[in-house]
């Protein structure tokens, strides 16, 4: 039987498709990520592995694995924890799991847009403090999206999901990724509303940094459901404390699962613990996705979603 590694438990679903068809070394310990040195030692001498985004899988980690490693199948899709090169130059093959989780995660950076826009999380925070409050129209106003420009940065499945979603609510909408649309400078300066779908890159790291804000509208609203890096949060806090920008909506940190600590005292932001595909629908999709490439992998057969070149 092929000897796999699986580093955090699936939904059901994914878990029992793996049954039968291989040894399955589960890490069950405590909710944080895999410690690196008891990766380093489960993944030795395995057929496969199916890790999550917090698993990081490089030179270090292939050395450990052995020769016996045939596959790497991410439940997620994005790869950025893994050395993709390294694993091709090795003859290891990589999966991931695109398509399935587009129409969640577009919901969630929807869902962030509104929040901020309208201020719904510190409006539920207020509640509860059981202050006392009575109807006012000045008492915490946002701002409308109704004939105001959304940017897309980064117009791959998600984004265009997010775009699609856009037109309900009487949005333009304007994109910029590598391969077209407006510049990124326009598009900071022109849009009310930003939503990043851009995969982590060395181009796309801190791709929002100070200067950026201030180069943003002052009413404009952040949402970052892609990979955190791509914002610098330390600058984005103070931009936040000095209204450079409204509000900011995350799902993603530059330091997962830490949060930078200057975002926790501030009501203009609104925060997820990367919950993008969170959806009973969705993990069961993205959970027989994986394991079907991670059973592909071991059988010799090309993985339905391959990313080695
Ligand atoms: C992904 O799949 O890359 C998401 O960030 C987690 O669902």
């Amino acid at each position: 039987m092929p000897q796999v590694l699986v580093t955090r438990e699936m939904v059901d679903e994914a878990m029992q498709a793996l049954t039968g068809h291989c040894e399955v070394d589960l890490y069950t310990g405590p909710p944080e990520a895999m410690p690196r040195a008891e990766f380093l030692k489960r993944a030795q001498d395995k057929d496969g592995l199916l890790t999550m985004l917090s698993e990081r899988v490089d030179a270090e980690l292939l050395d450990a694995a052995g020769p016996r490693l045939k596959i790497v199948a991410n439940h997620a899709v994005g790869y950025d924890n893994i050395d993709v090169e390294e694993c091709t130059r090795r003859g290891v093959l990589v999966a991931n799991t695109p398509d399935v989780l587009t129409e969640s995660t577009a919901d969630l950076a929807w869902a962030l847009i509104l929040a901020s826009v309208r201020r719904i999380a510190e409006a539920d925070r207020f509640l509860r403090t059981g202050k006392p409050w009575v109807w006012g129209p000045r008492m915490m106003l946002g701002h409308d999206l109704y004939g105001r420009t959304l940017g897309i940065v980064g117009y791959g499945r998600i984004g265009k999901a997010t775009a699609r979603r856009a037109e309900g609510f009487g949005m333009r909408v304007i994109h910029n990724s590598r391969s077209g649309g407006v510049s990124f400078d326009s598009l900071v300066a022109e849009s009310d509303v930003i939503s990043i779908h851009a995969p982590l890159t060395p181009e796309t790291r801190h791709l929002f940094d100070a200067d950026t804000f201030r180069r943003m509208k002052p009413t404009a609203v952040l949402v970052n459901t892609a990979r955190g890096p791509l914002v610098d949060e330390a600058a984005l806090a103070k931009a936040l404390r000095a209204g450079e920008i409204f509000a900011a909506g995350l799902d993603v940190f530059e330091r997962e699962p830490q949060v930078e600590a200057a975002l926790l005292d501030l009501d203009n932001v609104t925060l997820a613990p990367h919950l993008g595909s969170a959806t009973v629908q969705t993990r069961a999709a993205m959970g027989l996705f994986a394991v079907r490439n991670l059973l592909d992998g071991i059988a010799g057969h090309r993985p339905r979603a391959l990313v080695n070149p």
